[in-house]
């Protein structure tokens, strides 16, 4: 082959993997696709029960899960649903971890969990160990997010 065609060939997936990045960005938090809401967290123990009962297998590895309010519980269809989800702001600047964006699992139903939120009412309640990941907590303890189902 050419030489000059060998550069070329070396110089597209450059520029197209840029594209796909963008693309990727504008996919995850296109401003049409995500949705705003508010998140506060819960502390152990943790059971998914109105989700799977005690089934404690149902917990993500890594954690990362959520109690469903209300807006989303969507009569126990969101259990197991998956969401991206980052802080955009809170009373106190600066408690957003910016540029932080996690994916969670629907795993129980905020109204009913075992353990309470610190605030009632929010859109998703997460896990102690989501929320720390896109906030501080000794900030606060209610949180305004943008999240999108995966
Ligand atoms: C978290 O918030 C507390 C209370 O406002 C503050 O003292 C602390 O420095 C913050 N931690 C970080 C990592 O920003």
């Amino acid at each position: 082959m050419p030489h000059h065609l060998a550069a070329s060939k070396q110089r597209v997936p450059k520029t197209h993997h840029l594209c796909l990045s963008l693309l990727f960005l504008f996919a995850i938090f296109g401003s049409s696709h995500g949705d705003v809401g508010t998140s506060s967290f819960y502390n152990p123990p943790y059971l998914p029960t109105a989700c799977y009962g005690n089934d404690v297998s149902q917990f993500p590895a890594n954690n990362l899960f959520a109690s469903a309010g209300e807006g989303i519980w969507d009569n126990g269809a969101s259990c197991g649903r998956e969401y991206l989800v980052r802080c955009l702001s809170a009373t106190v600047p600066g408690t957003c971890v910016e540029g932080q964006i996690i994916q969670v699992r629907i795993v129980d139903r905020a109204a009913t969990s075992v353990s309470l939120a610190l605030r009632d009412g929010t859109t998703m309640v997460l896990s102690a160990t989501a929320f720390q990941m896109i906030a501080n907590a000794s900030s606060a303890d209610v949180i305004n997010i943008e999240f999108q189902q995966v």
